[in-house]
């Protein structure tokens, strides 16, 4: 729980951020710690009581406006004062009682209301608590989406959105998945961990020194997974990480490379591969010995790749600033003067597609304030052009896999079937053999399927995309 000598600068930070961007958050209580205004172990935990009000943000407001301030009509501030009551209710909810709280909050709600008024607020707020139990409350509404928005705080627009794509009942499993913590997930890199042994002794190091759980995600696949709440820390803090012996990745993310399955030898594309998690991923799979030339649009979204293949100790990753949309052999060939050969030359291309990013409505808890229509239907419009282009580039017989993180249709299966429509070389590869590797009971709609859509669900996956074709 935030220590309550906190409360202002939670205050501070939800009053001036408006997008509640995780990065911005994370260096809010860094800067703070600098400081010396939180101390080291309150940060991660301040971190967690903010993600966890992000996610649940309006609902917290609407608890405040229609039980708490009622018919009270305030003359100043109400919005801020809805605020102040909302991250309060937030915090109760969070620690499962309302300890402290509620005399940090007389004193807030005073700078911005007279002593009545600041009172009267506050015997509201602990008679809603009295009243109320610590759990997602079910808010009826005249329709499923705005029921659904309020309880799982989703805009309207956007569960209005999931509704039409999945069903109501899916969708509000989605949205209670996504109001979940989720557990902090890491790969171990098997290129400097690269036998059984070193990898066994690692996780049980890691274990003692940080006291943590870990559970192997896939039986027999270095992903190991923790509960978030049982660490005092960020992994990226981690001396590990710096180190290059973990990555963290999500559940579904971590599929892309064993569904590619770049072999020793073959020459890979990937083509939309900032920040480079796959990228490098695909390296330690191949114990570097398949050359990947990774492309992004920009030298910062490269220099991040470049940062990531360095941390991570592997070599054979070429990267290239350029847009997949334009790319040709001519181009690489005048970066990368050792490549052979003309026009197909890719024997495996990974297309993980800029996309809406719906799959990850719970680890990005920031995105779905930031939800849009418009610029969701303007997605299909940048990937088409980029599958149509890099597809020209893989030799017969060669790979490619298309992925998103997003679970919305016109992204997924039909920039699939419209391209697998226009180019009669392709055909889709069924996916079952290389699900196998997961365990994962895929049921038998699936287990021929020539596509993968995960969903956000009770296991942790975020929402993810797989298509994986062949040309002939
Ligand atoms: C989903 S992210 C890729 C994540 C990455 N594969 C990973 O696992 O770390 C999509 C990326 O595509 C890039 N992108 C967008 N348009 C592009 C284009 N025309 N050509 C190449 N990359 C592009 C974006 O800059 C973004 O970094």
């Amino acid at each position: 729980m935030p220590k309550l000598a906190n409360i202002y600068l939670i205050f501070d930070f939800f009053i001036n951020n408006a997008d509640y961007r995780i990065t911005r958050l994370r260096a809010f209580w860094a800067d703070a710690e600098k400081k010396g205004a939180v101390e080291g172990e309150h940060r991660h935990k301040l971190i967690n009581f903010s993600v966890y009000y992000i996610q649940r943000k309006l609902t917290f407001d609407y608890l405040a406006k229609k039980y708490i301030l009622r018919d009270l009509f305030l003359k100043k501030n109400s919005a801020l004062t809805i605020k102040i009551i909302s991250l309060a209710l937030a915090m109760c909810y969070f620690q499962s009682n309302s300890e402290g709280v509620l005399s940090e909050l007389k004193i807030l709600l005073r700078q911005y209301q007279n002593g009545a008024i600041a009172s009267s607020l506050v015997l509201a707020v602990n008679n809603f608590l009295e009243k109320s139990s610590f759990v997602a409350p079910e808010i009826r509404q005249k329709d499923e989406a705005a029921s659904l928005s309020l309880r799982y705080s989703c805009p309207r627009e956007l569960t209005a959105h999931l509704i039409c794509e999945t069903g109501a009942e899916a969708a509000a499993e989605i949205l209670e998945n996504s109001i979940k913590q989720p557990d902090a997930v890491f790969r171990l890199n098997t290129f400097i961990l690269h036998n059984q042994k070193l990898r066994d002794d690692f996780i049980k190091q890691f274990s003692e020194k940080y006291f943590v759980d870990l559970r192997r995600v896939y039986r027999d696949m270095p992903l190991y997974s923790c509960d978030r709440s049982a660490f005092n820390f960020m992994l990226t803090d981690l001396g590990e990480f710096r180190a290059g012996l973990i990555t963290p990745m999500g559940k579904s993310a971590f599929m892309a490379a064993y569904i590619l399955d770049a072999r020793p030898g073959d020459l890979v594309l990937d083509a939309c591969a900032s920040p480079g998690n796959k990228t490098t991923h695909i390296a330690e799979l191949t114990s570097c010995a398949a050359r990947i030339i990774a492309i992004d649009t920009s030298d910062s979204k490269t220099a991040k790749i470049n940062d990531n293949i360095d941390r991570l100790k592997l070599n054979n990753i070429f990267t290239m600033t350029a847009s997949s949309e334009c790319l040709d052999i001519a181009k690489l060939k005048n970066k990368f003067s050792s490549l052979e050969g003309d026009g197909e030359i890719f024997d495996r291309i990974l297309l993980d597609a800029p996309c809406s990013g719906l799959g990850l409505i719970r680890n990005r808890v920031e995105l779905k304030y930031r939800f849009n229509m418009s610029d969701l239907a303007g997605m299909p419009g940048i990937q088409r052009p980029i599958i149509n282009n890099a597809s020209k580039m893989l030799k017969k017989g060669g790979y490619m896999l298309y992925s998103t993180c997003t679970i919305n249709k016109k992204e997924n299966l039909e920039i699939v079937r419209e391209f697998l429509n226009g180019n009669k070389d392709f055909s889709p590869v069924p996916l079952g053999d290389r699900l196998k590797a997961f365990g994962r009971d895929f049921n038998a709609p699936d287990r021929d399927c020539e596509t993968l859509q995960l969903m956000p669900d009770s296991e942790g996956h975020e929402g993810f995309f797989f298509a994986l074709m062949r040309k002939n």
